[in-house]
């Protein structure tokens, strides 16, 4: 075994998309597969860390050595999430988290009538900015290093600092999930990572793994000096 950086330290990751039951059979969800969550799993795994993975719908298995726990929806992750946070060192939001959900979950199988259906949705809870408001009511006391991340499409450095500062987050690793070889699905990012204390540093392509290792050395780095 190597050097152990996140012994005695626990870490929550949240991996994967979430699902929106539309009815019995249906859904809304995103093409997110939990690679790049799993990976950060692994990596904390490995740095000796006490990891729990919440993890929405993925492809593949996850990592073993870690407590996973399976959410579906939004509303259920948050729950999770915002039960442990408190006695968590660091968090990372790799999950793509839906922002809207169905405004009614249908008891029965929608059947096929009319020749348009509308599907009314309703905004879903942001679990990265109620865990950075619950950090914020908290003044002086222990809080965790909380990551965030940004998909974006467009204006990848102007959309991840607004979010930086609207999720009051420490660290946001910015994505184009328009750009080969970074994003949904694939073993590689293209990341940059911005922090609340100016930083900023644009990674090349990398695997996952590489991507997650340098993130959590960028956590580490900002954790309060253990027994604090
Ligand atoms: O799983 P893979 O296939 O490996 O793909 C990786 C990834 C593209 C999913 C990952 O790299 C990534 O970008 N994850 C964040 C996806 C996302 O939801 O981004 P966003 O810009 O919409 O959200 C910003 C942040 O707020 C994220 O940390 C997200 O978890 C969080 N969020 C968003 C909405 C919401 N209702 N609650 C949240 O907590």
């Amino acid at each position: 075994a190597g050097p152990r950086p996140l012994a005695g330290r626990r870490v929550l990751i949240t991996a994967g998309g979430t699902l929106e039951r539309i009815d019995p059979v249906r859904y809304i969800t995103n093409d997110s597969s939990g690679k790049m969550g799993f990976a950060f799993a692994e990596v904390a795994r490995d740095w000796g860390a006490d990891v729990t993975l919440v993890c929405g719908k993925t492809d593949g298995t996850p990592p073993s050595g870690v407590q996973t726990i399976r959410v579906e929806s939004a509303e259920q992750m948050k729950e999770v999430v915002m039960s442990r946070v408190p006695q968590m060192d660091i968090v990372v939001k790799a999950a793509a988290v839906a922002d809207y959900r169905p405004l009614h979950r249908e008891e029965h199988k929608i059947k096929k009538k009319a020749e348009t259906l509308t599907l009314s949705l309703v905004r879903n809870p942001d679990i990265l900015q109620a865990i950075g408001e619950w950090k914020q009511a908290l003044p002086g006391k222990r809080a965790p290093v909380v990551v965030g991340f940004a998909a974006e499409t467009m204006e990848l450095e102007r959309n991840a600092l607004d979010k930086l500062n609207r999720k009051k987050c420490d660290l946001i690793v910015a994505n184009n999930v328009a750009q080969e070889g970074a994003g949904f699905g694939t073993d590689t990012n293209i990341v940059s990572v911005y922090g609340a204390d100016g930083f900023a540093e644009h990674l090349p392509q990398m695997s996952k793994k590489a991507v997650a290792q340098r993130v959590l050395e960028l956590a580490k780095s900002r954790l309060a000096p253990e027994g604090l």
